[in-house]
């Protein structure tokens, strides 16, 4: 059994959270939309210094939240790739200074492996083989997860990540950011055969779609042209009808690539992360698909899918669990493969 403290500072969550395998101790989030709403998107500079402001605080909250003190801490972790790179930095450096102060081990985390086990968190009695689908504002896949630190990329967007797709749509009917939420609260009250939109298909050279792929930016374009189109006719945008028919196209899209997955490669689970998870209609959409293949289909609190530091601890305990840890000169990297996911681990000595 492993008790890590990790530090999560990828993007514009501050986040530190004390897990004992898979249970957690705390977990205290820091968000700072409020700072980069009126930019409409995340301002890296202002994030990074965010992260330099909260970190202390957020750090002594995990600590008191958890009751436990540095002897019952069996390691240090950070998120350290892939992310914003100042915004990485903060959180790389506190944890690594933090480990070697308090003489623990220290494990660089890779944030896609953290939003994998968050799932985890809320599913005891989940192991891998299962298949992920990890949707948040910077991607878009579906990952074989085999082991803890093996894992195989079957399919990702050809463009926009299902997040930003979200957050682009809502830009450009002047609904605010993040969109997600605000798009499926709207499309709560919208009918979603309003209009017909394309799903984003993506062609083969040899004719034919990739089963796995997706692309979100021929469905932008779509609400893109009719937006202009009643704009041009001086008509009321009928936001509610146009969130819905935008929400359900992803949502079919998804749905259809993450079954078609799980069925091809005899895969009988479906775990779900990232702050689209938990969008409405994705849910209904893939549970609905999933009771008709006889598939099991995970959700995790709300809490889980958007960037916490609980998820990076609990991927973390597991890595320290396998004797894995990182060495002190440990860099960040803004982009990187999960299928590099133990270039970042040695054998503990
Ligand atoms: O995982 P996350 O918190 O951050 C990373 O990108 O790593 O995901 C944020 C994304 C944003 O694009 C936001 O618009 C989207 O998740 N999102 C949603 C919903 N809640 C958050 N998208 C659709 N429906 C939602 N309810
Ligand atoms: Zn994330």
């Amino acid at each position: 059994m492993a008790t890590v403290l990790a530090l999560e500072t990828s993007c514009d969550e501050t986040s530190v959270a004390v897990v004992r395998d898979r249970t957690v101790l705390s977990n205290v989030v820091s968000s700072q939309i409020k700072t980069h709403q009126p930019y409409g998107g995340v301002v890296p500079e202002m994030a990074s210094r965010q992260h330099v402001e909260n970190l202390n605080w957020v750090l002594a909250r995990a600590l008191e939240e958890a009751a436990l003190d540095w002897d019952g801490i069996d390691g240090v972790a950070a998120t350290c790739a892939p992310g914003l790179v100042g915004a990485l930095l903060v959180g790389l450096t506190a944890g690594k200074t933090l480990a070697l102060l308090h003489n623990k081990p220290f494990l660089g985390v890779h944030h896609l492996e953290g939003h994998i086990y968050a799932s985890y968190l809320s599913s005891p009695d989940l192991f891998p083989p299962f298949l992920c689908l990890l949707v948040s504002g910077g991607h878009t896949s579906l990952i074989y997860v085999k082991d803890c630190g093996d894992y195989q990329t079957l399919g990702e967007t050809r463009d926009d990540a299902a997040g930003e797709a979200f957050d682009k749509v809502a830009r450009l009917m002047d609904l605010g950011y993040p969109g997600g939420p605000i798009i499926d609260k709207l499309a709560k009250e919208g009918d979603p055969h309003a209009f017909r939109l394309p799903e984003g298909q993506v062609s083969l050279p040899e004719g034919g779609y990739h089963p796995y792929d997706s692309s979100f930016s021929g469905l932008k374009t779509a609400v893109l042209r009719l937006t202009q189109k009643l704009r041009a006719e001086q008509q009321e945008l009928p936001i509610q009808d146009l969130a819905a028919s935008f929400q359900d196209a992803v949502a079919r899209a998804l749905t259809k690539r993450a079954i078609a997955c799980a069925l091809d490669y005899g895969l009988d689970t479906i775990a779900i992360g990232g702050g689209v998870a938990a969008n409405s209609g994705l849910r209904q959409h893939l549970q609905a698909a999933a009771e008709t293949h006889n598939l099991r289909v995970l959700f995790p609190p709300l809490k889980f899918c958007t960037d916490n530091a609980a998820m990076i601890a609990c991927a973390a305990a597991e890595h320290l669990n396998r004797g894995h840890v990182s060495p002190l000169t440990l860099g960040v990297r803004s982009r990187m493969p999960l299928t590099e996911v133990m270039q970042l681990y040695q054998e503990a000595s």
